[in-house]
């Protein structure tokens, strides 16, 4: 049965004032009145929701000082299922003085998420920008080498706990050259981004591997560049995992008419594609249509695993005054969000033209035939080291969507769980039973959703038994 939401929403428009170079322009006049009609069995309510039916996740740039903020805290815990630390895991953030790591406001951030079944992206370990002092002073091959520990250091430090790492950030210039940006790393060897990538690696061999890169989104010399860079590094098995497409725009620099075909490109090339820091300057309909376009272009993609907006309400952004995000300052929902919800929810429907009719719905009772129930399979995937282990579970429903799943497997003898997340557990020894958490029941037929865990000892053999419930 079609679960069908409406929503409509008005605000006036905010003026808005550019104040870096990527912000001009856009101010859209239209007066946002959206009627979004969901479609499908399991239209979700919320982004998180909507996103994880359609086998994604949806996340938000997350500042620690501002989870105190109820009514910020009470936007993220209730529409997004992953966080992207927004400066606190940034080089200059968590090793401030050479060899000495700080983690603390991190950690705020991973653990708010990952006790609530969020993943969280990690961002970043290496980049030309935000470094300490210490660093920005070093060359050669002792900022090689600084690099590399730094890299080794945090990744090892949160190991098992990052779905995504942007391994390395923004490492080619703008304009047309293609070309690698100047900066310290660069200057170390053309090779600093693959030695980057592989330190990544084997410190967490759970993490997907990303680079991460602005101005890239549609097809240019900048990304064909990267384009270059990821198909050398899939030949030469230099491991990377993802690309991460940052998706600022404005009216100077426009969601691209290619932006689907650029990521299906990439994703060719066999690496998963994400947004990753997404926000659209401008305001009302303008604004809610372009992402829509967004939205729709990853999903059109099975490759684009997630979509990540760079701030929470208007007022949380880099560019506030652009207004770029999905709440406004009192964190009410913009049409922006609507449109967001509805692509998600994949479909849409012009507001109506003519009133509604005024005849009461009919009386006919519903159908008497229970749902069709087409069960689920679970297929797990194991890291493990000496002493130690990662398994990745994908739960995947059957012919007919599922509302809640539970996966129960046995692990061996002295194993024992030490985190789990985007799950909950029933115990941490032996016959264990995995439940979905609330983003992530709700399955589409046929599409797959992950959690994982972490424990000591050996991990999980042969195959998992998933149920609906
Ligand atoms: O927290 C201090 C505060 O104590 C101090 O009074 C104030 C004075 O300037 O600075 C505050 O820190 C600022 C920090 O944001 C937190 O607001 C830094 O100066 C400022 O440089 C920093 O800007 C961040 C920027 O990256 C530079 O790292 C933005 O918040 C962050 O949104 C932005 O994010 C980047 C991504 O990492 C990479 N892609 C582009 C994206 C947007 O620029």
């Amino acid at each position: 049965m079609d679960n069908m939401l409406a929503r409509a929403s008005g605000r006036p428009v905010p003026r808005r004032r550019s104040r870096v170079a990527l912000a001009s322009g856009m101010v859209g006049l239209a007066v946002a009145a959206t009627v979004a009609v969901a479609s499908g069995a399991n239209a979700g309510t919320t982004l998180a929701t909507a996103a994880a039916e359609k086998g994604r996740y949806f996340g938000a740039a997350v500042a620690a000082h501002k989870l105190s903020d109820s009514t910020y805290a009470g936007i993220l815990n209730r529409e997004f299922n992953s966080v992207t630390p927004e400066n606190e895991m940034k080089i200059d953030a968590t090793e401030p003085q050479q060899g000495q790591f700080t983690f603390g406001n991190a950690d705020r951030i991973v653990e708010h998420a990952r006790s609530r079944g969020m993943s969280v992206r990690g961002h970043t370990l290496a980049w030309h920008s935000q470094q300490p002092g210490w660093m920005q002073n070093m060359s050669g091959s002792a900022l090689r080498q600084a690099m590399l520990n730094h890299v080794t250091q945090v990744a090892t430090y949160y190991r098992g706990k990052i779905h995504s790492w942007d391994v390395v950030n923004e490492a080619f210039a703008d304009g047309g050259t293609g070309a690698r940006r100047d900066s310290n790393l660069q200057r170390t060897g053309n090779d600093w981004i693959e030695a980057a990538f592989r330190a990544a690696r084997a410190a967490d061999p759970t993490a997907k591997l990303c680079y991460n890169d602005y101005n890239t989104d549609g097809q240019n010399a900048k990304s064909n560049a990267v384009y270059a860079m990821v198909q050398d590094f899939k030949a030469r098995g230099v491991p990377i995992d993802c690309v991460g497409f940052q998706s600022h725009f404005n009216s100077a620099s426009p969601v691209p008419s290619d932006y689907q075909a650029n990521l299906q490109r990439f994703a060719n090339l066999g690496v998963d594609v994400q947004i990753t820091e997404l926000d659209i300057e401008g305001s009302g309909q303008t604004q809610a249509d372009n992402y829509g376009r967004v939205v729709r272009a990853c999903l059109a993609v099975s490759r684009c695993t997630g979509i990540t907006v760079w701030g929470i309400r208007d007022t949380d952004s880099w560019r506030a005054s652009g207004t770029p995000l999905l709440f406004d300052g009192s964190g009410n929902k913009k049409s922006a969000y609507t449109a967001t919800l509805d692509a998600l929810n994949g479909g849409s429907t012009p507001p109506p033209t003519t009133p509604p009719p005024t005849t009461p719905p009919p009386t006919t009772p519903p159908p008497t035939t229970p749902p069709p129930s087409g069960g689920c399979s679970a297929a797990v995937s194991l890291n493990s080291w000496n002493g130690g282990f990662v398994a990745t579970v994908r739960v995947t429903a059957g012919s007919a969507p599922i509302d809640g799943w539970a996966v129960a497997l046995t692990l061996p003898g002295g194993a024992t769980i030490t985190n789990t997340w985007s799950a909950r557990a029933t115990g941490t020894t032996g016959a264990v039973t995995f439940r979905n958490v609330d983003y992530n029941g709700r399955l589409a037929a046929g599409v797959t959703t992950e959690f994982g865990f972490q424990g000591t000892g050996t991990g999980p053999t042969g195959t998992p038994t998933c149920t609906v419930s």
